[in-house]
């Protein structure tokens, strides 16, 4: 596998955009005036021949990409994430604290708290649940369960969690029982698509997908919130913003708060 490496002005907004749809393997990070990109190939010559088409004057780097196992990597290192009321570590070190602490170990389904999207999505949760009650959340695109499981920590109320992915699937439910949490439901489901949740209305929803994802399954969702119900959307970037605003806007849907970190934005919208 190879690494095409490249930078694009943070204003070239378009270009961004349509790097971002086109390409699924693909990391991207704001650095000062600059989007950096890579994106991870197997095809290299049919991903370069794209990215030219896409964008004419692009000049990227090429890097081999060492074989290894990332899990391992990532398990030599204990690495902490704190918000306000959590702690997520990956269980091999004593921690005392006041905080509630989630264990999340490394593996294949992701959310182990250090990404953006995850910190500003957990962020924005623990700021509205300070004012707003919830009885019925939904957490679509769960990964490993942590947004369920705070959800479930702080509401104490049951929570349905789903997720396209077997990996996903068996990951929660293990996390689910290193955490000793109970009244947790997972649904393998593509979005909304299961007769269970078509069924329900929901007044919290949160999702942190990526753009294409979130487009794909927008509608659905929003036809599944209560009146006054709460959307969280997370996994976007602060290019995309107008684009939900207007788009949620003809689904009933207002914008109610924002957070954003590194480029990365969670909205937080309500149902009118
Ligand atoms: C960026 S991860 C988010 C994980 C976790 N919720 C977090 O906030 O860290 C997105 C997850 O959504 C799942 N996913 C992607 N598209 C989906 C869809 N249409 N319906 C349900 N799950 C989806 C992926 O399998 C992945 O586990």
């Amino acid at each position: 596998m190879k690494k095409i490496n490249f930078i694009i002005p943070k204003c070239s907004k378009e270009k961004i955009i349509k790097i971002i749809e086109c390409f699924d393997n693909i990391s991207y990070r704001f650095l000062n005036e600059n989007v950096k990109f890579e994106i991870f190939s197997d095809k290299l010559e049919q991903d370069i021949f794209f990215l030219n088409n896409l964008c004419k004057d692009i000049s990227y780097t090429l890097e081999k990409v060492e074989k290894k196992n990332w899990i391992k990597e990532i398990k030599k290192n204990d690495i902490t994430t704190e918000t306000a009321l959590f702690i997520f570590h990956q269980g091999f070190r004593k921690i005392s604290t006041t905080k509630n602490k989630i264990i999340i170990p490394a593996s294949s389904a992701f959310g182990t708290g250090s990404h953006e999207s995850t910190i500003l999505i957990i962020k924005s949760i623990e700021k509205i649940i300070k004012k707003t009650k919830f009885n019925l959340p939904l957490d679509i695109g769960t990964g490993t369960g942590i947004l369920s499981f705070i959800l479930n920590i702080k509401l104490k109320k049951k929570i349905y969690a789903t997720d396209i992915s077997l990996d996903s699937k068996n990951n929660f439910q293990q996390n689910k029982k290193i955490n000793k949490l109970n009244n947790l439901i997972f649904i393998k489901s593509y979005g909304m698509n299961n007769i269970i949740l078509k069924k329900k209305k929901f007044d919290l929803i949160v999702a942190n997908l990526l753009l294409n994802e979130h487009k794909r399954v927008i509608g659905n969702i929003c036809k599944n919130i209560k009146k006054k119900g709460f959307y969280f959307i997370s996994g976007i970037l602060d290019t995309q913003i107008n684009y939900f605003i207007v788009l949620l806007r003809g689904l009933n849907l207002r914008l109610y708060d924002s957070m954003k970190l590194n480029g990365w934005v969670c909205l937080v919208f309500i149902k009118y």
